[in-house]
């Protein structure tokens, strides 16, 4: 898997931002740092006093990784009180929502598969439970926010993984039957023949009519925001990992071979691959996540069509490794994610989730992600 070069590279890539993550893991402690969106401020401690923020578990995890990649003491303790300090989250339960299992699953999961702590298994157990309790059957979908009508959103392909991990855990089959039928709806509503992706769909509560497919964080209903392509190929990747169902490979394969075909050398994809050309947005975040799930697709198949997955991985992590930011001054480690094609301020600026999957594809390379989302 992977060859010599490519290894070499990613070795050495991983290396400095081990380094970096040591130092800056000094400088942001057990905090919640995030960006702004309407300022493009990156804060050490900005989600301190928004506990729900979806971001949350991103902290956690990166602390995690760091500590099975380097055994740093000083990592395991962050992440540690970062998942004790969201307990507030789940006794304040007002504003949580569909991304428990980001949360959760790379933070108090994590914790539970590396050290078997008992509280962090009910922990992930419990956010798993209120996962499941936003399930519509009318729909057949996991419901996104509660601020808005009733929608579903590609980006909850990611909280599925922890559905999966409680029905194995629990030896119920309730969690993997509501993660089936979310996985199989989003199938029939959200891939489009071409294997691009609608971001939401609104249904009606009552009788689970698809209403209306509407913008989201692109640049134009019935476009193609690549964060949620990225989403896709990496959501439907895991939940083939966690069941061995080959359609949900094949769905992570064709959204896959549309995000490559919208890639250019050296360059990280567009925030929109359907976007006005006079309007180069970029996305750092999405050459991450679709580097994990493209990492995860090449383990997955044939020899034979390994190239296909390694080398756009590849592309895509040579192309982050230009915008990845040596400077220790700084607290984050790429500089162009991007959060919404209609908010000018959150374009081009770090953001949490982005270094988080960075750090992941790079562990996959060298040979352990902690595996925080593949429940054999
Ligand atoms: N899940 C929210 C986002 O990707 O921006």
């Amino acid at each position: 898997m992977f060859d010599g070069n490519d290894k070499s590279f990613c070795s050495e890539f991983l290396e400095k931002v081990v380094k970096k993550l040591s130092v800056i893991s000094r400088k942001i402690g057990a905090n919640f740092p995030s960006t702004n969106s309407r300022t493009g401020k990156f804060d050490p401690k900005e989600n301190n006093d928004k506990l729900a923020s979806w971001t949350n578990g991103f902290w956690p995890g990166m602390m995690w990784l760091m500590y099975i990649k380097t055994g740093d003491e000083y990592c395991r303790k962050i992440a540690e009180e970062c998942e004790e300090k969201l307990d507030k989250a789940f006794d304040i339960f007002f504003g949580l929502h569909h991304d428990v299992g980001f949360m959760w699953e790379l933070s108090a999961l994590a914790d539970y598969k590396i050290t078997k702590n008992e509280r962090s298994r009910a922990r992930a157990l419990h956010a798993a439970t209120i996962l499941a309790g936003r399930y519509n059957p009318n729909a057949g979908m996991i419901r996104a926010w509660d601020h808005a009508s009733s929608r579903a959103i590609i980006d909850c392909m990611m909280n599925i993984p922890l559905l999966y991990w409680a029905s194995k855990e629990t030896d119920d089959p309730r969690f993997g039957y509501i993660a089936d039928c979310h996985v199989e709806s989003v199938m029939k509503h959200f891939i489009r023949g071409d294997g691009s992706v609608h971001h939401q769909v609104v249904f009606d509560p009552e009788t689970g009519e698809i209403l209306e497919k509407p913008q989201g964080q692109g640049a134009a209903p019935g476009s193609s925001w690549s964060r949620g392509q990225a989403w896709a190929i990496y959501g439907f990747a895991l939940a083939y990992l966690n069941t061995g169902n080959t359609d949900y490979l094949d769905v992570s394969k064709s959204v896959a071979h549309y995000f490559i075909a919208n890639i250019e050398d050296g360059e990280l994809p567009l925030l929109d691959f359907r976007a006005p050309e006079d309007k180069k947005y970029f996305d750092a975040s999405a050459a991450a996540i679709a580097a994990c799930g493209l990492i995860e697709l090449a383990k997955a198949v044939g020899e034979l069509e390994k190239k296909i997955y390694e080398n756009a991985a590849m592309k895509l992590l040579r192309a982050l490794y230009k915008d990845f930011d040596e400077s220790e001054d700084n607290l984050w480690l790429l500089n162009k994610c991007s959060a919404s094609w209609r908010v000018p301020t959150s374009i081009h600026i770090p953001y949490v989730f982005g270094d988080y999957y960075l750090l992941e594809a790079l562990m996959k390379i060298d040979g352990n992600d902690g595996s925080f989302t593949v429940h054999g």
